[in-house]
């Protein structure tokens, strides 16, 4: 099966981007490691970043054709983005929300999330292995729709 891994604004940046709040790693690193955990459950992955929305929406829009599921920090389009959340509504297999920070320990504009409604499940606060964990949550609930 095939997920896409989706991230949002500023996101290219991680490593050099606030290292105290997102640690390390870099986008790069990330995709190393969702790539490694989805080789182990037979999942290939479409790994992408944009500073852009219509480019999530469009690539949400691709996942709709292929994808047994999606990945999504959106960054900050978590608490802006109708247009995203209207994208993931047409999406019809399961989503797992990663945000690299706990959104609820931080400022009172990052509580609220317009994907949350739209998630099988939401990850925050795990680091840069929130994203792995989404990759192993999706690949049994896959493993599970298809039993
Ligand atoms: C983030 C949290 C958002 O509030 C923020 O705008 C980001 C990253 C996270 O991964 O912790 O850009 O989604």
């Amino acid at each position: 099966s095939l997920v896409y891994v989706l991230n949002g604004p500023n996101l290219n940046l991680l490593g050099k981007r606030q290292p105290e709040i997102y640690g390390s790693e870099t986008l790069d690193d990330v995709e190393a490691d969702c790539r490694k955990v989805a080789a182990e459950h037979g999942i290939s992955i479409r790994f992408h970043q944009s500073n852009r929305e219509y480019e999530i929406i469009d690539w949400i829009h691709e996942a709709r054709e292929s994808a047994a599921g999606i990945v999504i920090n959106p960054a900050a389009f978590t608490h802006t983005s109708v247009a995203i959340l209207d994208a993931l509504n047409t999406f019809d297999a399961p989503i797992i929300e990663v945000h690299i920070s706990n959104i609820h320990k931080r400022e009172a504009f990052r509580h609220h999330s317009y994907v949350s409604g739209v998630a099988s499940g939401v990850i925050a606060g795990f680091g840069t292995q929130g994203y792995q964990l989404a990759i192993q949550r999706l690949a049994f609930l896959i493993k599970k729709a298809a039993a």
